[in-house]
């Protein structure tokens, strides 16, 4: 397809859900590498109105099936909710896209690469034309997990999240900046079937195909916090041989995309591609413990920034 001789510079993007949360930093983040070749697409409600690229303003087009399958999309950068991704999805494929997606529909069907660049980017080679995006508390974690994994090997992982109210995307934003702070509430805003969260369930399923630990022990509490943007995460976990707190601090701080800070912040965090890892210390309650505290710009790192450094390692690959 046309994409195996272009580079992402030179391709046909997509981003679809351009009118989103993850839709604007997908396009501030192409706008500031110096992409122009750029189309933005949103749904019914939205076709006709315009979003911000750089100094100019992108009308953006209805993203229907007709459109998506024209032939003349080489990349799509898909931010739409679930449903939408599942119908429209297979569209652009069809007319010959490399898709990275970035909702649930894709993430654990066998055969579709679910890719963090850093921990496994060499799946992405084996699409057939979708990579899926991890979720944006399984992407810092996984940065974190790998380094520690490969130099002790992983036991068990315990996570508690902190998650910013961006990722629920721009209504969810809205909503918060019209509360004052007495309003300002923990949440759990996702699916509950009776014992999970589907988020915690994704946090597990995600974790073990990444890392490719299928029976990986992992279990996970996920709370949303009145923070805009940032996502933290504290993390226990486990190794099956021993590692001090000092090694694994110079394993994280090596670890590409890890910055190892004293107190990782969603402050510090917004704004950066980095995921910080702090608070590195012995668990001493159970044997090979290590305790850790992360946080990650949802919006970049744990979600549109991600997905482009997947369509970066698409560019090159005949689908
Ligand atoms: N926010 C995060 O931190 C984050 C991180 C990782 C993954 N994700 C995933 O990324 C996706 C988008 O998240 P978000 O936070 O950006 O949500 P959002 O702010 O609610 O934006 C949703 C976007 O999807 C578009 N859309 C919805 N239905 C559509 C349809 N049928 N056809 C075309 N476009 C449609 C919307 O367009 P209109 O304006 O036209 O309605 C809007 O641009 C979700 O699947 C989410 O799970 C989000």
């Amino acid at each position: 397809m046309a994409v195996a001789q272009k580079s992402l510079r030179e391709a046909r993007i997509g981003v679809v859900g351009a009118t989103g949360a993850v839709g604007a930093v997908t396009l501030e983040l192409l706008a500031a590498r110096g992409y122009d070749n750029v189309r933005a697409f949103g749904s019914e409600r939205s076709a006709g109105t315009s979003v911000p690229f750089g100094g100019i303003a992108l009308v953006v087009e209805q993203a229907t099936p007709e459109a998506l399958s024209a032939g003349d999309l080489d990349v799509c950068l898909f931010s739409v909710g679930t449903s939408a991704s599942r119908e429209l999805v297979p569209h652009a494929v069809r007319g010959g896209a490399a898709c990275v997606d970035k909702s649930s529909a894709y993430r654990l069907e066998p055969g579709i690469p679910l890719v963090v660049p850093e921990v496994n980017g060499a799946r992405a080679r084996e699409h057939e034309g979708i990579v899926a995006n991890p979720n944006c508390c399984t992407i810092p974690l996984t940065c974190a997990l790998k380094p520690l994994h490969d130099a002790a090997g992983l036991a068990r992982v315990r996570v508690a999240t902190y998650q910013s109210v961006s990722g629920a995307g721009a209504a969810a934003m809205e909503r918060l900046r019209g509360e004052t702070p007495e309003q300002h509430d923990l949440r759990m805003d996702w699916e509950f079937d009776g014992v999970e969260f589907d988020e915690e369930s994704k946090l597990r399923a995600e974790t073990r195909k990444i890392m490719e630990l299928p029976d990986l022990p992992i279990s996970a509490t996920c709370v949303r916090v009145p923070v805009m943007v940032g996502h933290a995460e504290a993390v226990w976990l486990e190794t099956e041989q021993p590692l001090s707190p000092e090694r694994a601090r110079e394993l994280l701080a090596a670890a590409p995309s890890v910055r190892v800070e004293d107190f990782p912040s969603p402050g510090q965090a917004a704004g950066g591609d980095e995921v910080l890892v702090g608070r590195i210390r012995s668990d001493p309650t159970v044997e090979h413990g290590l305790v850790l505290f992360l946080s990650c710009d949802n919006l970049r790192k744990g979600a549109a920034l991600n997905a482009l450094q997947i369509a970066d390692l698409l560019v090159g690959v005949t689908v």
